[in-house]
């Protein structure tokens, strides 16, 4: 029960945006009923404009209501970003690159903006206990790659990060309870999974060796409108912001997604050239590979 309810810290809390708050209400074409998850980036600071040219902002509108993510372009055509970002079929994201600060987006010639009902969820995700908590988002078109957009490296071999410093980033809500126009950062030390279990009863049992921990002292760390964002190390992104315990400022580890456990399935994603990528399970996706493996079998045979 302890775990159900503290890791519930990191689903998508709705919060009504004021309306004077709201950076992309012309954007969105929504006048009302604007949410977002309850976000921070805590003891962070402004990253320099476009100095991380892979992030995304993800707005998802589900049911009328926005929730804010982020995520990270990882190939022209696909966006990184957590399956609780995206757990529900029918969900609407708007999905902007190029960005740094997020008033008057659309007067800004850096923006490549996007809307996608493509998106894969980890098949084995599970929203309890935050396992496999990474999702893939297809974009409509590749988007064109310059100095303001581009893609960032994911971790593929090394599995131990600890003791690295890592940075994390996002347009969460800060410290002051603010939500900021700019994108934001901070640094933080890896942990090893041992160390991050060691700082609550409830992390012994919720980390596992698909997650990487960083240090929350500080207080340092994401919140929930940072979810789907990067923890980057060396330039490389080795995790997908997933959870967090108890209050984002209580100075707890922030939970990721460890990117490597996981390269089989986004690459096989990425490279896969359906269309139908919308929450297709990975058996419906063997299935209709076999079948495709089988029409080309024949067709062979018959020419
Ligand atoms: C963001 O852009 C707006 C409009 O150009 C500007 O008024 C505001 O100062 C900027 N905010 C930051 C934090 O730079
Ligand atoms: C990051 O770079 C530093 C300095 O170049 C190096 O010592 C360290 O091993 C690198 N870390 C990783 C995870 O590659």
């Amino acid at each position: 029960m302890k775990i159900l309810f503290v890791l519930c810290a990191f689903i998508l809390t709705e919060v009504k945006l004021q309306e004077h708050d709201d950076p992309l209400n012309s954007f969105l074409h929504l006048k009302k009923n604007v949410f977002k998850m309850e976000p921070r980036i805590i003891g962070g600071a402004d990253v320099l404009p476009h100095s991380y040219p892979f992030q995304a902002v993800l707005y998802i509108t589900y049911k009328k209501r926005l929730y804010l993510c982020g995520g990270t372009l990882i190939d022209p055509r696909w966006i990184l970003t957590a399956a609780h970002c995206v757990h529900s079929n029918n969900m609407v994201i708007d999905i902007i690159l190029g960005a740094h600060n997020l008033t008057n987006l659309g007067a800004q010639d850096t923006i490549q903006k996007f809307r996608s009902t493509s998106y894969r969820k980890h098949p084995r995700y599970n929203n309890r206990l935050k396992l496999n908590d990474i999702a893939l988002i297809k974009l409509p078109e590749n988007a064109i790659l310059n100095e303001y957009v581009n893609v960032v490296p994911i971790s593929n071999g090394k599995n131990n990060y600890a003791g690295e410093m890592g940075t994390i980033l996002g347009w969460g809500t800060t410290d002051d309870g603010t939500l900021p126009k700019t994108l934001k950062s901070v640094t933080v030390k890896v942990m090893s999974n041992r160390a991050c279990k060691w700082t609550s009863p409830v992390l012994i049992q919720a980390v596992k060796q698909s997650h990487v921990c960083v240090s929350g002292a500080g207080p340092k760390g994401g919140c929930g409108g940072d979810s789907g964002g990067p923890l980057l190390v060396n330039g490389t992104q080795i995790g997908v912001a997933s959870f967090i315990v108890n209050s984002c400022t209580m100075g707890m580890p922030t939970v990721f997604t460890r990117l490597n456990q996981f390269n089989d399935w986004i690459i096989k994603n990425i490279n896969s050239n359906s269309d139908e990528v919308a929450n297709v399970g990975d058996i419906v996706v063997r299935f209709v590979d076999a079948i495709f493996a089988f029409i080309s079998f024949i067709v062979n045979l018959l020419f």
